[in-house]
């Protein structure tokens, strides 16, 4: 029995959560969620985006999914997913960029995982007014540097993936990226010298190179490790390459917690509409099942899912399709339950 704190959040949040929980619970494994508050929503209804008593489920779950949340204006509150990250230790984001047959996308044959550092950079939130506007703080550390490099390698083991790659602005973040890089190469020497390691190639990119290459040229990259806005901006444009936002899935983890979510946030354009893409958050709670190392329902489901894109006769809009949410789930959990 797994014990899965829930957060389904705001906008197309609860849409894509209740459409995954209806075939996570065809599932031959048992799960016991529980729900949780956070999000804007939440934060009217309390005066808090993120109740302590959600953040102690989390902790204290094996697993917790999120759905989406809609930001609190930036004045007033720290963002309510930034703050479970943090309070979680979730120093790791993978974001897998992974193309999907029957989804019409610019690249059909792609796999790479991007890597995101989670606990800092210009996400800090050390800011403040100055008399002529206001500055942020970027704070790289070697130790979470180090620690990203390190998920980098051996993600990049684990997944069979042949090169990792840093991207970084070093040439004119000197100081913070010169810390991010010189990081990332001491750790690639460490894992240089390792039997297992040997073979996996490691390079090193200026993220506006980065960026156009991920369009141009997606196939240089395999495991690609940045520093935290870098990944949060390169993860949906990884996004826009396989499909779009309703593709795209990521893990957040820690030494002790994971939180799975969708890349994609509370859509606002189509919330209440019944017809956000579940893909996203389903593709979420397969890394979640992978997390708990339960691999072959983890497969099972992302198989179903794939069989329903291949199919393409229940497909959301952003897919081409005219299927609701609901309907494109009720066909995932079909074959899932077989
Ligand atoms: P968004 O990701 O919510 O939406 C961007 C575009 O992608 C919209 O046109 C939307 O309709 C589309 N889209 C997103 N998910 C989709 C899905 N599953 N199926 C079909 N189409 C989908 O980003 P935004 O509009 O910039 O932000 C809206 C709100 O969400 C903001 O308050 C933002 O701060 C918040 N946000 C939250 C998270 C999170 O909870 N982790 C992530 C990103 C943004
Ligand atoms: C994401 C989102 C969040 C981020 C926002 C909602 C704070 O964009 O998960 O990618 O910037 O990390
Ligand atoms: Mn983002």
């Amino acid at each position: 029995m797994y014990t899965i704190t829930v957060i389904p959040g705001d906008g197309i949040g609860p849409e894509v959560m209740g459409a995954t929980l209806d075939i996570l619970k065809a599932s031959d494994l048992e799960f016991d969620f529980q729900e949780a508050r956070a999000g804007y929503a939440c934060f009217e209804d309390t005066g808090t985006n993120l109740p302590d008593e959600t953040v102690e489920m989390a902790k204290n779950s094996d697993a917790t999914l999120f759905g989406a949340v809609t930001s609190v204006p930036e004045q007033k509150t720290v963002g309510s997913i930034l703050a479970l990250r943090k309070k979680l230790g979730l120093y790791a984001n993978l974001r897998p960029v992974k193309s999907y047959p029957g989804v019409k996308a610019v690249y059909d044959d792609l796999d790479i995982l991007i890597i995101r550092e989670n606990s800092e950079g210009l996400y800090s939130e050390i800011e403040e007014y100055t008399e002529e506007g206001a500055t942020a703080l970027r704070v790289i550390t070697r130790k979470a540097s180090e620690r990203i490099s390190h998920v980098a390698f051996t993600e990049a083991l684990k997944r069979g993936k042949k090169r990792v790659t840093a991207v970084h602005k070093a040439n004119v973040l000197r100081k913070t990226d010169g810390v991010f890089r010189d990081s990332f190469w001491k750790v690639a020497s460490e894992y240089n010298q390792m039997d297992d390691y040997r073979d996996i190639e490691t390079d090193e990119f200026y993220v506006d190179a980065a960026a156009m290459f991920l369009v141009t040229d997606p196939y240089r990259f395999q495991v690609l490790v940045t520093t935290n806005l870098f990944g949060d901006i390169l993860s949906d444009e990884g996004a826009g390459l396989v499909g779009g936002l309703g593709m795209a899935p990521s893990a957040n983890i820690g030494d002790n917690n994971g939180l799975f979510e969708p890349v994609h946030g509370s859509a606002p354009d189509i919330a209440g509409k019944g017809v956000a893409n579940p893909a996203a958050m389903i593709l979420s709670a397969c890394l979640m099942l992978n997390f708990l190392g339960e691999h072959q329902e983890a497969f099972k489901l992302e198989e179903a899912l794939i069989n329903v894109l291949e199919q393409g006769k229940y497909l959301t809009p952003d897919l081409g399709g005219t299927s609701t949410t609901e309907e494109m789930a009720r066909a995932v959990r079909e074959i899932f339950e077989k």
